[in-house]
């Protein structure tokens, strides 16, 4: 697929975690179709930890017992997960220690990919928290869009959003982060190609077959 928009702008919204050899060894494991689902599991939550790590970022200062200041940072506001089922649950671990945790479920026709909001249920605080949307693969944006739109509904302020992800797809990538003007994104990866079945190539294949060991 071509991009929707060739737009460099959008960048100083997105975090791409930094490209270590440690990263990319457990990135190599998580796209090798040879690996186990227990080590895949094992491999993503190092890599979640990291990404969820990765948003924890206002300038906070403080004094230390040399009586001098630190210029260090923290995170302030209160901060919930909003995970987009059945994937994006595979982060819950790593935000463990968060507020809130809710859930969307948007299900995709298989024919034509339109999205369709089925179910949303979301923390009591959540408009007056940051909210990080888990989804572990941005494909197309078409359910990354339906999430970040059905929070606006609810009152959460774009600029309060941050899409937590492991793979966008640079269609994906951009076409959310055109249509949401204030959004910011984390990830790990981002891969050129989308297959004719909308899945992220060279990419990992199905995430959520991958991580619970279901079948495709
Ligand atoms: N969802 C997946 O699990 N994998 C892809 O490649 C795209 C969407």
């Amino acid at each position: 697929m071509n991009s929707p928009v060739h737009n460099a702008s959008f960048y100083d919204r997105v975090i791409i975690l930094e490209q270590g050899n440690f990263l990319l060894s457990c990135m190599t494991t998580l796209r090798n179709y040879e690996t186990s689902p227990i080590d895949f599991h094992r491999t993503f939550e190092v890599v979640s930890t990291q990404l969820i790590a990765a948003v924890h970022t206002d300038p906070f200062n403080v004094e230390t017992p040399t009586g001098l200041t630190y210029s260090g940072c923290k995170q302030v506001k209160p901060i919930c997960g909003v995970s987009i089922l059945r994937a994006g649950e595979s982060f819950e671990n790593a935000l463990r220690r968060c507020c809130g945790m809710g859930k969307i479920l948007i299900q995709r026709d298989e024919e034509t990919f339109t999205p369709t909001h089925l179910y949303s249920k979301l923390p009591r605080n959540i408009k007056e928290s940051t909210v990080l949307i888990l989804e572990p693969m941005l494909a197309t944006g078409g359910s990354a869009s339906k999430a970040v739109e059905s929070l606006k509904e609810k009152g959460v302020s774009e600029g309060n959003i941050i899409f937590v992800n492991l793979v966008a797809s640079r269609f994906g990538l951009e076409t959310i982060m055109t249509r949401f003007p204030e959004l910011r994104l984390v990830t790990a990866a981002i891969d050129e190609q989308l297959t004719s079945s909308r899945h992220i190539a060279p990419g990992l294949g199905d995430f959520g077959d991958r991580f619970y060991g279901t079948e495709e």
